[in-house]
């Protein structure tokens, strides 16, 4: 039975340590990036290293009988994986959550600004099948994400300007105001998160296809994403500007919308690469996508305007063509 989902973000100002105390510790595993390896007095902890490695399922295999371990003693429904870490540790934590004794309590507390706005909200989990990325997984909310401003302010450049591509994103699909104070991550964060629940509470488990607008820019840096070794923020930024090319050469998109796009993406950290993709490859890497659908169709989101998206079936050879059009194919 699906549940209908209630998801209140919690924004703390305070210290991650305060918001510590109030978790019952004895009934918590906290799956940590391993990058705050001693930070915290935790009891029952596993650190991992962040990445798509950890989100293999040969990595869950191996995983699983210690967090199995650390679980002895807690009754199931006192459960809870508490993720601190990126968007790897999230959707790594959150299949824990929903597979453990056939599913227990997720609690949230993203570290990087592209899982405070994104990957942490919304319910997906993900594990990687070899090259085979987020193809295995499941919808299990977490009942509590806390966002806590002291930790994400402390991260290195890269992963701002990461968080920027899923900002970005939520600005042209649905919340244009974003994009008038865009520097000042904090303040924006709640308009950015709320936006991405306006899509998930209305298909909370993608059965309408609403909530594949969400999927805008990304088409594009999965293909991406397999070829080079691109940051999924990175990867995402890239997306855009194809998406916002292709809805342009479409005649989607106002000729003088597209170039208006480019700019934001080019002056907030996202400046189109041109890396380029042997053409076999490219086909290949779409044939894998998530949204294919049958005959070789793909759900693909075109932008018509600042604020509104067109999602459409096209065929993954018409989006070859583009790709050797707009020079991405070697
Ligand atoms: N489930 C979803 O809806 C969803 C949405 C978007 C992305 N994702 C997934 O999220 C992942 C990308 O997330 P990410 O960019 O957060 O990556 P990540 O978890 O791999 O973290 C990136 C790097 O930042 C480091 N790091 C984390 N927090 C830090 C901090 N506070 N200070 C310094 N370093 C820190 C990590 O150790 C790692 O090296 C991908 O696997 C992607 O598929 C999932």
């Amino acid at each position: 039975m699906k549940r209908a989902i209630e998801i209140a973000p919690v924004y703390e100002a305070k210290e991650l340590a305060e918001v510590l105390a109030e978790l019952p510790q004895d009934s918590c595993i906290f799956l940590v990036d391993e990058v705050f390896r001693s930070r915290w007095n935790l009891q029952k902890a596993l650190y991992c290293k962040a990445g798509e490695s950890l989100k293999q399922v040969t990595t869950f295999a191996e995983l699983m009988p210690k967090i199995i371990e650390l679980s002895a003693g807690i009754g199931k429904k006192d459960l809870n994986i508490v993720a601190i870490g990126g968007g790897s540790i999230g959707d790594f934590a959150g299949f824990v959550a929903s597979t453990l004794k056939r599913g227990v309590r997720l609690i949230q507390i993203p570290t990087t600004w592209l899982a405070a706005v994104d990957s942490a909200h919304g319910g997906k989990t993900a594990l990687n099948c070899g090259a085979y990325k987020n193809q295995i997984g499941s919808f299990h909310q977490a009942e509590k994400i806390y966002l806590v401003k002291d930790l994400l302010a402390e991260q290195p450049q890269n992963l701002l300007e990461d968080a920027y591509a899923e900002i970005l994103k939520m600005a042209f699909l649905k919340e244009p105001q974003i994009l008038e104070q865009v520097d000042d991550i904090w303040s924006i964060l709640p308009q950015a998160i709320q936006a991405k629940y306006n899509y998930v509470l209305r298909d909370p488990f993608e059965d309408s296809g609403l909530r594949t607008e969400l999927n805008l820019g990304h088409t594009y840096a999965h293909v991406l994403e397999l070829e080079h070794q691109l940051s999924h923020g990175k990867a995402v930024g890239q997306g855009l500007h194809f998406a916002i090319a292709w809805s342009a050469a479409k005649g989607y998109l106002k000729n003088e919308s597209a170039p208006q796009l480019q700019t934001i993406l080019n002056d907030n950290y996202h400046p189109w690469m041109g890396l380029k993709i042997p053409a076999q490859n490219f086909l290949a890497n779409l044939l894998q996508d998530k949204k294919m659908q049958k005959d070789k169709q793909l759900r693909f989101v075109f932008l018509e305007d600042l604020g509104k998206a067109r999602v459409e079936n096209v065929a993954a050879e018409e989006m070859l063509e583009f790709a050797k059009e707009w020079q991405c194919l070697c």
